[in-house]
């Protein structure tokens, strides 16, 4: 099987991850994370989104975070912005703390695009246009985030040709790559190959990445079931923090950590210092005071441990 040489993993935790909890996690510690995973060899992390803080308390803090950064070169930070106001939010601050790249984000599923974002999927597309528009014209990149490609909480299975639909509308605004997202996390891998096929009529390989939610434990062989169509872009979160507001029961991204070991199994660079990066995760895990859902994590936590036992 010949797999890409490398990997790009955007590190989505301090977003997708943080969004979700409860006790508000503060601004310097959402900075701090953002600073362990650059420092582990992350070369994009997603880092808050400018949207409703009534909808999602947690990322209120969005421009505090964002100024908060201690911005390294090399390294893309992005931003979920949904609309015109989320756009004009992130871009009100001094140049140097602007996002170098903006999400909007989509669904599959009517269904899912009501809950999420409050609007229909063709309601949704005329929101992003000048979203897209705004933020070529000032020289920031534009990713697509698709959301319940292979399944809905509320619609159920999703037909590839409801992805094929999104990704053409993405295509038609501007919208330079996209997520293929199994938001609740129920995909197996031909369910997810037929729906980044669908996304292929529209983007190129190099411009397609997995989004892979863990709920059913099947995110790692949905990651190998892309690289197999040479998608080589994946979005995980350390520690494997994380889910939806509004896909009630899903849990979190798939582990950064799990992705690097098995990427590294197979001799694919990505760039990533795995043990820096478990110290990240350990980081934000005792924070908000539970394991790491990483297994690799937990794993090589307790070879540590035994390696320094007398
Ligand atoms: P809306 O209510 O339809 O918007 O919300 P509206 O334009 O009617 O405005 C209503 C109020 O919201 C107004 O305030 C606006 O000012 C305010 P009020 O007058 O009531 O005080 N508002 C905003 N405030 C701050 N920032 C904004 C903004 N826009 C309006 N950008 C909206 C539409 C999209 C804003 C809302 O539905 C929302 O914020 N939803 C949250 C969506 C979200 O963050 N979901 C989680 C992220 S997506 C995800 O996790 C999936 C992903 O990981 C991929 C996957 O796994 O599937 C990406
Ligand atoms: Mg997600």
């Amino acid at each position: 099987m010949d797999y890409p040489a490398r990997v790009k993993i955007v590190d989505v935790g301090p977003r997708d991850g943080l969004q979700n909890e409860k006790q508000p996690v503060p601004a310097a510690v959402k900075i701090e994370l953002v600073q362990r995973l650059q420092d582990a060899g992350l070369k994009e992390i997603e880092v808050t989104s400018f949207v409703s803080p009534k909808w999602v308390p947690q990322m209120a803090d969005n421009t505090e975070v964002m100024a908060g950064i201690a911005r390294k070169s090399g390294v893309r930070y992005s931003v979920l912005t949904p609309n015109m106001k989320g756009f004009e939010a992130a871009v009100a601050v001094p140049r140097e703390c602007w996002p170098d790249e903006i999400v909007v984000f989509g669904a599959a599923s009517e269904a899912f695009s009501q809950k999420n974002i409050n609007c229909s999927i063709a309601e949704s597309i005329a929101r992003f246009a000048p979203v897209v528009e705004a933020a070529r014209a000032a020289g920031i990149a534009v990713r697509g985030a698709m959301s319940c490609t292979v399944g809905c909480p509320y619609e159920g299975e999703i037909a590839p040709e409801r992805v094929d639909y999104l990704a053409g509308l993405m295509k038609s605004i501007g919208v330079q790559r996209v997520d293929v997202a199994d938001t609740i996390g129920v995909g197996t891998p031909l369910k997810v190959q037929r729906a980044i096929a669908a996304t292929l009529r529209h983007f190129g390989v190099d411009e397609v990445s997995g989004h892979f939610h863990d709920t059913y434990g099947q995110a790692l062989s949905n990651t190998l079931a892309a690289l197999e169509l040479g998608v080589w872009n994946f979005q995980s979160s350390v520690a494997g923090l994380g889910g939806c507001p509004y896909a009630k029961g899903a849990t979190g991204n798939v582990a950064t950590e799990d992705v690097v070991y098995l990427l590294q199994g197979l001799g694919i660079d990505t760039g990533i210092h795995l043990e820096k990066l478990i110290d990240a995760g350990q980081y934000i895990s005792e924070h908000l005071g539970r394991p790491t859902q990483s297994r690799v994590a937990k794993a090589l936590m307790a070879k540590r441990e035994i390696s320094t036992t007398p």
